[in-house]
């Protein structure tokens, strides 16, 4: 796109938001989820507290609800509870970012928002390029474009995206997502002084390492933290083959927990756990709050051959992002916990008495206090049930319309948290242990929610604003 095309856009964006009702009409529309204004969104990218403002980024396209060139959205919020849409941050206007700004982090500075993202480009004769680019800004919402910082290393294609940065020991850190020339996934980790000049430090985990064999022809979206004292390799690996209740979706999320050598750059570490359990949970990444909470943002969507037929696209949107999660560390596994911000959410608290109860954009608490069988029945589209040692969520397959579903194994279940926002479900199981996330199309008049089995409970419901 050229610098005109972008003002027509920008120009053709605005007439586009003008035109808003049939999206902000839509009883599908989320209440308390980050979604794009119109148009497609999918990753969350450059999260950051900057300033004490809380800045979320998104893949964007605003033009259609399809992929395509991405832009970056903008959303702050001083709470993580109310929003502020913000202009565009990054358009894909120039040479080495013209298909698209892809994803990639953000990182403070001496006082300036640095925004790390993967510029993509495809030539005429369909050849793809990527660049790994720079842009910064003083005030956190106008920002400027600084090129290129690292250009594609040969032992790896083009499929070679998704900055990640971070700082330790008073150096900067960069961890790509990458391809192999044979065609392997792998994450690869870089150096820098100065944030402008990075030195490649080679690949610390990928298909065919550290023992875990075949495991993807790529690896998108890495993420490493450190959490209690390990080093933890958050990543969306694409082309694993489903095996028994696992890897069910078309692509994975989900992490490695070891311990990385920078010096040898060995990264000892477990085997490949998936951080989500439901269908729609994609290329989530992490950042550390002033508080020092370690918080995670996910894609609620995938790129999978549902995505053409979500009922939201006759709207002129697609897809949201998940819940802000806390991530903390527990026997050997990522727990993920709601933010206790959306508590500030909270409204209309009702204990309830029997087994039914109504809700469209509400939270749900339930407290088992008997090990047993059961079945939930949210709104008569999605269906959770538990037989003493597997937990399966159903919904309906907007594509087939019969019911499909997601398993997971797991010893008991005495907490459920179930957090519904009109087409989605986000429930997490004993305080976050396992986590089944999904986007469902219930009838919007049909509201009713009943429990069904074996087991003694109480359960508390509160509407979310
Ligand atoms: C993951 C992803 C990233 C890429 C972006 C493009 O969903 O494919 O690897 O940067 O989306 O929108």
């Amino acid at each position: 796109m050229t610098k005109k095309e972008v003002l027509l856009n920008q120009e053709a964006y605005n007439n586009v938001k003008d035109n808003r009702d049939k999206v902000l009409n839509d009883p599908y529309r989320l209440t308390y989820h980050l979604m794009p204004p119109v148009g497609l969104l999918n990753d969350p990218n450059g999260l950051i507290q900057y300033n004490g403002v809380y800045h979320v980024f998104y893949q964007w396209n605003p033009f259609e609800t399809a992929h395509g060139a991405k832009f970056w959205g903008h959303y702050t919020s001083k709470d993580m509870v109310h929003w502020v849409e913000e202009p565009i941050a990054l358009t894909p206007s120039d040479w080495y970012d013209k298909n698209g700004c892809y994803s990639g982090s953000a990182i403070e500075s001496d006082g300036k928002l640095y925004l790390f993202y993967t510029g993509n480009v495809k030539k005429e004769n369909g050849i793809r390029e990527s660049y790994q680019c720079l842009a910064v800004s003083s005030d956190g919402v106008h920002f400027e474009k600084k090129g290129p910082v690292l250009e594609l290393p040969e032992q790896y294609t083009a499929h070679f995206r998704d900055p990640k940065v971070w700082k330790k020991d008073e150096r900067w850190y960069m961890i790509l997502g990458a391809q192999t020339l044979d065609e392997k996934g792998a994450a690869v980790l870089f150096v820098s002084n100065d944030l402008y000049h990075w030195e490649e430090l080679g690949k610390i985990a990928g298909a065919g390492m550290n023992g875990i064999g075949d495991f993807g022809y790529m690896w998108e979206c890495p993420d490493l933290i450190q959490l209690s004292g390990k080093d933890v390799l958050l990543v969306s690996p694409q082309g694993i083959e489903p095996n028994g209740e696992l890897y069910n979706n078309l692509f994975q999320s989900g992490y490695f927990i070891g311990k990385l050598d920078y010096e040898t750059l060995h990264f000892q570490h477990g085997s490949f756990k998936e951080l989500d359990r439901g269908f729609d949970f994609y290329a989530p990444q992490t950042f550390t709050d002033e508080s020092g909470r370690i918080i995670l943002y996910g894609w609620m969507g995938m790129t999978d051959d549902l995505e053409p037929y979500q009922p939201t696209i006759a709207n002129n949107w697609v897809h949201a992002l998940t819940i802000p999660r806390e991530l903390e560390f527990r026997e050997e596994k990522l727990i993920q916990k709601p933010v206790e911000e959306l508590k500030k959410r909270r409204k209309n608290q009702i204990v309830i008495e029997g087994n039914t109860c109504h809700g469209e954009s509400a939270e749900l608490l339930i407290e088992v206090l008997s090990n047993g069988q059961f079945e939930i029945s949210i709104r008569n589209e999605a269906y959770l049930s538990f037989n003493g040692e597997m937990l399966t969520l159903k919904r309906r397959n907007i594509k087939t319309n019969g019911l499909e579903a997601r398993s997971c194994k797991i010893a008991a279940v005495t907490k459920l948290q179930i957090f519904m926002d009109h087409s989605s479900l986000e429930i997490f199981i004993n305080d976050g242990e396992e986590v089944f996330t999904t986007r469902y199309f219930p009838n919007p008049k049909d509201k009713k929610i009943s429990i069904q089995g074996e087991i003694e409970y109480t359960w508390t419901k509160w509407d979310l604003g």
